[in-house]
């Protein structure tokens, strides 16, 4: 079942080219062209009236599946221009915000079994009950399973394609779950006509190219974080840093240490450093940063360097070449030239697979770390 790999985890981090064809077979045209502006690249099956006026979004989900909803809310409110704010299940379900006619919720959960998310989610509807019916079914499940509780519970559904996944360390449902936020990130500016065409045609070449940079990702460089992992066997704290569209990466990045590694470790974007954590860093404290050109790229080379300031071990994931991040960085895991608006696709990748091996090194069970399932059904 694991088909030559030593863990269902890898096996799954292999998958996500794959899955990621999946997606843009499922959901986009691919022989649209700008001159095809008329209608949307992007078939969700979503009713129309689900956005029509719609002024606010707001995202429910835990985990991993929350860490998406923030890549989600940058896509929402940067392509979009929908204000949209993301919430943990568990605090939402006690403290919820208010709501408006004109508020779509998204429930995220890769399971559809998620208790907190779940609960979020009836709660919301209940909240809606009385109201008109196009209130009623402003409420969005993105999964990957449409037959779960989430399928029974919400009216709309956008099925991430993922297939199985037996690792509890969630990985290409993940990318599954990026993916579905810009199909629908997309279809909103298309429908509010607040994106050119000529950007839409290249933002969908863009996401064409995805399956290919993930396989050179997997390709060039799953042996040297392998090797790289040895030196982080036995260390005790790591810090992630990224900014704008890459500072959930780094929570992802942080969360996949922690769960199959039991490794500390903290995201954070590069910028808030300064205010607190840089105190934590020492020789002893390695920090991986995502540096992807593009608005924020300058700002997380100076975040960047006022960590190795404090002589931490800095690991670079980044395009640069190997010349140029020698001046910043003393590791460098290099990624393909990205568009920054679709870089976590590909960054999330070697943060995959350095948690992985340095996991694998420390001999840990990979696919069932201790005090974990894959699906979190109690409160
Ligand atoms: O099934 P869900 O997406 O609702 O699960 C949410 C979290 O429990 C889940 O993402 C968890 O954080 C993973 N083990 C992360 O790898």
């Amino acid at each position: 079942e694991k088909q030559g790999f030593k863990h269902f985890m890898l096996k799954e981090i292999y998958e996500q080219p794959g899955v990621v064809r999946s997606c843009l077979e499922a959901y986009i045209d691919t022989h649209w062209t700008a001159a095809d502006h008329t209608h949307s690249p992007i078939r969700l099956n979503l009713p129309a009236d689900l956005y029509a006026d719609l002024q606010h979004i707001q995202i429910v989900a835990c985990g991993t599946s929350w860490h998406a909803g923030l890549v989600g809310k940058y896509l929402l409110e940067q392509l979009a221009g929908i204000p949209t704010s993301v919430q943990y299940a568990s605090e939402f379900r006690y403290a919820p915000s208010p709501l408006t006619p004109h508020t779509l919720t998204i429930g995220v959960t890769q399971s559809g079994e998620t208790a907190d998310t779940l609960a979020a989610l009836a709660m919301e509807k209940q909240r809606r009950s009385g109201h008109s019916a196009e209130f009623q079914a402003r409420l969005l499940g993105i999964t990957n399973r449409p037959e779960s509780s989430l399928g029974d519970l919400v009216p709309h559904i956008i099925d991430t394609h993922a297939g199985i996944e037996i690792g509890v360390a969630a990985t290409k449902t993940f990318v599954a779950q990026l993916m579905a936020f810009y199909c629908l990130a997309i279809d909103l500016a298309h429908h509010r006509q607040v994106i050119a065409p000529t950007q839409l045609e290249q933002l969908l070449e863009g996401l064409q190219q995805l399956p290919a940079q993930i396989e050179v990702v997997l390709e060039s460089q799953e042996r040297y974080i392998e090797q790289l992992a040895h030196d982080f066997a036995e260390t005790q704290d790591f810090i992630f840093l990224g900014r704008g569209i890459n500072f959930p990466i780094a929570l992802e990045g942080a969360l996949k240490l922690k769960e199959i590694s039991y490794i500390h470790a903290e995201g954070y974007p590069a910028g808030e450093m300064k205010h607190g954590p840089i105190a934590l860093l020492d020789a002893k404290v390695p920090v991986v940063a995502i540096a992807m050109p593009g608005t924020v790229f300058e700002k997380v080379l100076s975040n960047a360097q006022e960590a190795k300031a404090r002589d931490a071990r800095l690991i670079g994931v980044t395009p640069m070449d190997e010349h140029e991040a020698a001046e910043t960085f003393d590791t460098l895991i290099p990624v393909p030239h990205v568009d920054e608006i679709l870089s976590p696709i590909v960054t999330v990748i070697p943060l995959q697979l350095l948690a992985y091996h340095i996991a694998a090194r420390r001999g840990l069970d990979v696919d069932q770390p201790r005090n974990l399932a894959k699906s979190v059904t109690v409160e």
